[in-house]
């Protein structure tokens, strides 16, 4: 039977069928119907990334001031960097991630998972999960090619969301401490150590 994948054999659901790093691209198939295609943000995403962040985050809204806000993060790669996933054959954007990076292009790299959101309407379908890792993987690699490890990955959320399960399913990230009245209450922080870590996920 032929299929997308044309004389190569179909891949089990859940199993990378796609890797261009060249490109920063890999796709993860879901079933005949249901893909999830993460890649680098390209500039004509930014209006798709505003409009997934004001709808997560009252921080960023109006539109216009989260435009600014993302063409401003976009402008500081490779310091920082937005990745999109895609759903199936849908070619706007269904979720993004921005990674950074902190305190210099060091050895032993530094990032702080600045901001994740999805589409509403597509939140627990894996997507989140697919960002994490599938950037996760692009990061790495741009980090090895220039010499240095990824060391530390630091992420702030509101302590009331309930988010903090996803960084610690997704990342293996726990909570170290807590900034008292950042935004718009406490904020936690967690850490995450890959290397210390290699069991799990990262
Ligand atoms: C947080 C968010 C990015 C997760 O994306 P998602 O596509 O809904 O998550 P997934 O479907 O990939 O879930 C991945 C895993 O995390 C778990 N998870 C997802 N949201 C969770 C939550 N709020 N609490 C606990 N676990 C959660 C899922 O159960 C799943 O676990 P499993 O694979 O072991 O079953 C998404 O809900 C979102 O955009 N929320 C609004 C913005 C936000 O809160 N961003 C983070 C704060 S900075």
């Amino acid at each position: 039977m032929s299929s997308q994948f044309g004389s190569r054999p179909t891949p089990k659901p859940g199993q990378v069928c796609h890797r261009s790093l060249a490109y920063g691209e890999l796709m993860l198939y879901m079933g005949e119907s249901k893909q999830i295609r993460v890649r680098l943000a390209i500039p004509s995403d930014i209006p798709y990334i505003a409009e997934i962040g004001c709808e997560a985050f009252s921080g960023l809204r109006p539109l216009e001031c989260g435009m600014r806000w993302v063409e401003a993060c976009f402008a500081a790669h490779p310091r920082m960097e937005y990745w999109v996933a895609e759903m199936g054959t849908e070619s706007t954007a269904a979720g993004y991630i921005l990674w950074l990076e902190k305190g210099g292009f060091r050895k032993d790299a530094v990032l702080e998972l600045e901001q994740i959101a999805v589409r509403k309407a597509m939140r627990g379908t894996g997507i989140g999960r697919e960002l994490v890792v599938q950037s996760l993987q692009g990061v790495k690699s741009r980090l090895q090619a220039r010499g240095s490890e990824l060391s530390v990955i630091e992420i702030t959320t509101g302590s009331e969301q309930r988010a903090v399960g996803f960084y610690r399913r997704t990342l293996g990230a726990n909570p170290v401490a807590t900034i008292p009245s950042l935004f718009r209450g406490d904020e936690l922080v967690l850490l995450a150590r890959p290397r210390l870590d290699q069991g799990k996920q990262v």
